[in-house]
């Protein structure tokens, strides 16, 4: 008998892998050949709906450390003393490209952080860009529908991309981010990452600031030009998922360092810009960036599917002395991760290896489909209980947040879309200008006439050489200024 044997997957021995078993030579197959029957079936199960945005990704493990004493601000363990590690995982990817598109393509890049501490799984599930196209969560499904396909056609659709966005000014400034170049980063270790929300961190006294989170590369930022991006999208569309897995196999690991804003709760009530709306950001030069940390990735998955594929990123994961903002759309992400893990993955994600904290997971949940963890054995299954159950520990309550008002559909106050887009767009060297208008003409020009008009009057908006620029690209300088509708 051979060491390595082939079995089946309850573990007897495979007698032939190379032949089904005939009703004689040239006869059709039998049903008793359960090992073909169960091989065929296993295949047809082994896709996963893939997660519905950010599909196509990669992802590395390694460390994040401390450098620089921020127990002032937060009382998370994890971040408690120069010097100590945490492991991490990261998974990069693009948003709206499904799991076997272009690592190319022109979009957003997730930056999703897993940080496996003594208090449980921290995850900071950010973006490669410090703002978002919308400040609603009410607005995803909508959002991302322009940018997945035509319910007919089944093709991508500049229509509905543009016209949902210049149907929402507040995405211009993310629009103005993504049609720089910084839209195609060149790889994944050449990109930065940000929290993007505003969070919360809480010390030993109770104590809260908000905290907005800067992840830099340390690799240095680097972008393709457009015919660039478009080219390898064709000729290696894993590039990046490549360029990964790759540097890390020549040792050669990726870091980045670890910065923090914060900002104190009283001067945010009343900062130019609401700290709250996820489509601004806040000056840097207003607060700031304190160093934190850095982060090492020195670890490729042993398998992709087990470890990148089921991984469950939820921004709900924070441990003690990190906690939420009232931002509407980080309150919205709440919910909406941990709902898609239980249908992507099943209610006992939770439990597979790459998802499963370091520190114990002690409470009365039982049961449920693919239960693997012994399902608390003999131990008491409810609470209250005179059996010595796990309790309840109030140390880990955060402070509450002083609020006050009627219940209701409230608009944001404040409506100031254009300011930080045409700043963005004033601080750019002029190369970077032309290719912006390059990229941007390139897009909206497959779109409608009456949705190109209505765009370019928020680009004009955010600055008037940017518009005039845009509309000469498109050769619609001539339109009467009340085409430009708001
Ligand atoms: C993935 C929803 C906004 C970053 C996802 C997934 C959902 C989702 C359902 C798939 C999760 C999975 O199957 O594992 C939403 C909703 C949003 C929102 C409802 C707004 C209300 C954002 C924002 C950011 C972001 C603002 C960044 C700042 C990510 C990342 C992933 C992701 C990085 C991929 C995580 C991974 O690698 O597994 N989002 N999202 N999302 N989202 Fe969002």
């Amino acid at each position: 008998m051979s060491e390595n044997r082939l079995t089946t997957a309850t573990g007897s021995p495979v007698a032939d892998n190379q032949n089904s078993q005939t009703a004689g030579y040239q006869g059709p197959i039998l049903m008793q050949d359960v090992h073909l029957i169960e091989k065929l079936a296993a295949f047809n199960r082994e896709r996963i709906p893939e997660r519905v945005v950010h599909a196509k990704g990669a992802g590395a493990f390694g460390y994040f450390e401390v450098t620089h004493d921020v127990s002032e601000f937060t009382r998370a363990k994890f971040l408690s003393t120069v010097g100590k590690r945490t492991p991490v995982l990261i998974r990069f990817s693009t948003v709206a490209g499904e799991k076997g598109s272009a690592d190319t393509e022109r979009d957003p890049r997730g930056f999703a952080i897993k940080f496996y501490t003594e208090e449980g799984n921290y995850d900071l599930v950010g973006n490669n860009t410090p703002v978002f196209f919308i400040r609603d969560p009410l607005k995803f499904p909508d959002f991302i529908h322009s940018q997945k396909r035509h319910p007919v056609t089944n093709c991508k659709n500049p229509d509905a991309i543009w016209d949902f966005w210049s149907l929402s000014p507040e995405s211009i400034h993310q629009v103005t981010i993504l049609f720089s170049n910084r839209g195609t980063p060149r790889t994944y270790r050449h990109m930065h990452g940000y929290g993007s929300h505003t969070f919360q961190w809480v010390n030993e006294a109770g104590q809260g600031v908000w905290v907005k989170y800067h992840i830099r590369t340390e690799q240095g930022i680097e972008n393709w030009r457009r015919h660039e991006a478009v080219q390898l999208a064709g000729e290696d569309p894993d590039y990046s998922t490549r360029d990964l897995f790759e540097s890390i196999q020549r040792k050669e690991y990726p870091e980045w360092s670890v910065w923090v804003q914060i900002i104190p709760f009283d001067e945010a009530r009343n900062y130019r810009f609401d700290v709250f709306d996820v489509t601004q950001t806040i000056s840097q030069k207003d607060y700031p960036l304190i160093p934190v940390g850095r982060i090492v990735l020195n670890r490729n998955p042993d398998n992709y599917f087990a470890q990148i594929e089921q991984a469950a990123f939820s921004p709900a994961n924070v441990v003690p002395g990190i906690t939420f903002s009232p931002d509407k759309m980080l309150q919205g992400r709440l919910f909406a991760y941990a709902d898609a893990h239980r249908y992507r993955l099943g209610i006992n994600h939770t439990q597979l290896p790459v998802n499963r904290p370091l520190s114990p997971v002690t409470n009365y949940q039982r049961d449920g489909a693919m239960r693997v963890d012994g399902n608390g054995g003999d131990s008491v299954y409810y609470e209250p209980n005179s059996f010595h159950g796990p309790k309840q520990d109030p140390a880990a309550s955060e402070p509450g947040l002083s609020l006050q008002g009627l219940s209701g559909s409230y608009a944001y106050p404040q409506n100031q879309f254009y300011t930080q887009a045409g700043d963005l767009y004033r601080l750019l060297p002029e190369s970077e200008k032309t290719d912006l208008i390059d990229n941007i003409a390139a897009s909206l020009g497959q779109a409608q006439k009456n949705i190109q008009l209505r765009q370019i009057g928020h680009f004009y908006k955010a600055d008037q050489e940017y518009g005039q620029r845009i509309a000469e690209a498109l050769h619609l300088a001539e339109a009467a200024p009340t085409d430009l509708q708001d």
